[in-house]
């Protein structure tokens, strides 16, 4: 890249071989964003063309109007004629002895057929909703597309979350089948999924069970209610109508935190979604039919779903998915994998990011990254050390970093600055895709200017991809999403700020959302979890900063009977209750939790102490003699 000042710009040749390599992209969509996203639907196959582009109903919205579309029609029939024969998809084991799985566009089209009639068998209907608690397998990818083959609505569950949380998340959708694996590897251990899967479904809707045999683990298997999935494939046929979706219908739910612990079903929908996700795809990760991508998330994300599984095969790519931990069994197996493949365009977390850095330079050795061309980085804000190590020892200074804001809600990348396009700023995400109107407001609705810090929107058209809706909640989609500002301005609950070039940084979360390793969880949600420990009378939770994970939980009790080992319950409550991502750094028993004279919980008060910061004013405390106790307390634990 070319610097000029504190700007990065791609090189000529970066440039030249672009998607899109002209600022006049944006001037042109801009200028009528709904003409614009229609012209990038027209690429797609429709069954049936829209009547109108764009419906407001604030809080509601439509996109492509009366459009008739399937997601895998776009990714299958589209394609094969061109790519038949290509790699659509690399699976990578975590074992280094296991071979890898390798299926062209042809043979997962027809893995997917399959199990779309697997599934029509099973009595799955179009409108229904499935559970899906698989790892990192093709059959994740082959059981998604399945379902939006037949216009079932898919809803992934992180297989590292919990049975409570999976429970919760199937109560919600009310599916009744459940597709899951008998095991999985991490870091070297064998992970009980079934297991997590027989506790999750009880107290559900749940009544029948695909299972896919990944280990060979020992199971209990019920019979009538599970089934193999190798067995259930033996002979379908290979071809499946693909259902014809309204644009409006839904296609997946995935749920993000919620504040009170109920998490948020998302509702996404099949024509604004697909178009979404082709384009973003396209043109922020540059992909050419050479491209080799890997995306690290896992499925049970968004960033799973959008990047690792249906913006790379709407666009005909070549995508890597891992089973594994990136630093399994070597601190050095993310870029053994980059050079295994030839890797071109890598995307990763700022967690991640940092944690290459630390394991230093000797994990380098032996990697010259000869074969990327891009870099991605997702989920939160990377800081300016991590973009430069990253910058400096991956990309060789040689490629552009995409630094994408988006969320669960938008469904695909809303903010980075194009990599043919430019500019990068380190620590800034850049400018908004075409045809998106970001806006950082004051408290008052009022436009910010350069260099003030507000909260950053979203305005009509919004984009097609955004949230049609909390499932089942309507009530919390009106006061999450379009409250702050009203019904037609669409609320981040991110804090930004824009420099004087347009390019915008995400200071934080406005809400009680916390970033564990690039997860989303609220700190309500970890006290709802805490609290249900008997001996707990109740609690709080803070985020703190942390040097790798961007930032990690720690937690205030009050109790109502001693606990001896109060860490190990406290730890061992969120393990059962959500998984093993929210492990709380701290744990500290305190007499009294400093609470306003309504009696709410003054967590920055908490988190101050602990990260020793100025407290600020106490004088709407109706305790503020709880202050000095805790200071105390987290002094002599420090
Ligand atoms: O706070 C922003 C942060 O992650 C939030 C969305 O989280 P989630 O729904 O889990 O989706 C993450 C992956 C798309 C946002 O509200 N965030 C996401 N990307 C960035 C970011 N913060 C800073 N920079 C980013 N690139």
């Amino acid at each position: 890249m070319i610097k000029k000042g504190n700007l990065y710009y791609p090189t000529k040749e970066f440039k030249k071989q672009a998607w899109a390599n002209s600022p006049s992209v944006y001037k042109e969509a801009n200028k009528n964003p709904k003409r614009f996203w229609a012209d990038l639907a027209g690429e797609l196959v429709w069954f049936k063309k829209w009547k109108k582009v764009f419906e407001h109903n604030p809080p509601y919205f439509k996109w492509f109007v009366g459009g008739k579309i399937n997601i895998t029609y776009n990714i299958f029939e589209r394609n094969l004629e061109q790519r038949k024969n290509k790699v659509a998809l690399i699976w990578e084991p975590e074992p280094l002895e296991e071979r890898p799985r390798i299926l062209t566009y042809y043979q997962l089209y027809k893995e997917v057929n399959k199990f779309a009639n697997v599934l029509k068998k099973l009595g799955v209907k179009k409108g229904d909703r499935v559970g899906i608690y698989l790892p990192m397998i093709p059959e994740v990818i082959i059981a998604m597309l399945a379902c939006a083959r037949i216009g079932a609505i898919h809803s992934v569950v992180f297989s590292a979350f919990s049975p409570q949380a999976l429970k919760v998340r199937l109560q919600d959708t009310e599916a009744k089948i459940l597709i899951t694996a008998d095991g999985y590897w991490r870091r070297g251990k064998v992970i009980p999924l079934k297991n997590n899967a027989d506790k999750g479904i009880k107290d559900t809707k749940v009544r029948k069970v695909v299972v896919v045999r990944r280990i060979g683990n020992k199971i209990d298997f019920k019979k009538g209610r599970d089934f193999w999935w190798h067995e259930l494939m033996e002979n379908q046929p290979e071809y499946c109508r693909p259902a014809v979706m309204d644009a409006e219908d839904t296609l997946f739910i995935l749920y993000t935190s919620g504040s009170t612990g109920k998490p948020k079903g998302c509702v996404h929908v099949c024509g604004g979604y697909t178009v979404q996700a082709l384009w973003t795809g396209k043109l922020i990760f540059d992909w050419k039919d050479t491209d080799i991508f890997w995306s690290t998330s896992d499925m049970g994300w968004v960033t799973g779903h959008t990047y690792s599984c249906y913006s790379p095969l709407l666009n005909g790519v070549t995508f890597v998915i891992f089973e594994g931990a990136p630093d399994w069994p070597s601190a050095d197996r993310w870029a053994q994998i980059i050079d295994k493949y030839g890797v071109t365009v890598f995307y990763t977390a700022p967690t991640a990011i940092r944690m290459f850095a630390k394991y230093g330079r000797e994990i380098l050795k032996g990697h010259k990254f000869e074969t990327l061309r891009l870099l991605g980085s997702v989920g939160e804000p990377i800081d300016e050390a991590a973009w430069q190590w990253y910058f400096r020892e991956i990309g060789k200074k040689r490629c552009p970093i995409v630094d994408t804001w988006w969320q669960t809600e938008t469904g695909g990348i809303l903010i980075t600055s194009l990599p043919g396009i430019g500019p990068f700023r380190p620590a800034y995400t850049g400018i908004p895709f075409p045809g998106t109107r970001f806006e950082i407001f004051d408290e008052k609705g009022k436009p910010t200017k350069a260099g003030q810090e507000g909260a950053l929107v979203l305005l009509p058209p919004f984009v097609p991809s955004l949230l049609r809706g909390v499932y089942k909640n309507p009530k919390k989609y009106l006061s999450t999403y379009w409250s702050e500002y009203g019904k037609k301005v669409y609320f981040t609950s991110d804090a930004a700020v824009k420099d004087k070039n347009g390019l915008i940084r995400i200071v934080g979360r406005l809400d009680d959302v916390i970033k564990i390793a690039g997860h989303r969880l609220t700190t309500g949600e970890l006290e709802a979890a805490i609290n249900l420990c008997p001996s707990i009378s109740e609690c709080a939770v803070v985020g703190v900063p942390d040097k790798i994970k961007g930032e990690v939980p720690v937690v205030f009790v009050v109790l109502k009977k001693k606990i001896p080992d109060l860490k190990k319950t406290v730890v061992a409550q969120v393990l059962k209750e959500i998984g093993p991502i929210a492990l709380p750094k701290e744990v500290y028993q305190v007499e009294d939790l400093p609470k306003t004279r309504s009696g709410k919980i003054m967590r920055r008060i908490l988190r101050r102490l602990f990260t020793g910061e100025k407290l600020g004013d106490l004088s709407t405390l109706a305790n503020p003699e709880s202050v000095k106790k805790i200071k105390k307390i987290v002094k002599k634990m420090k």
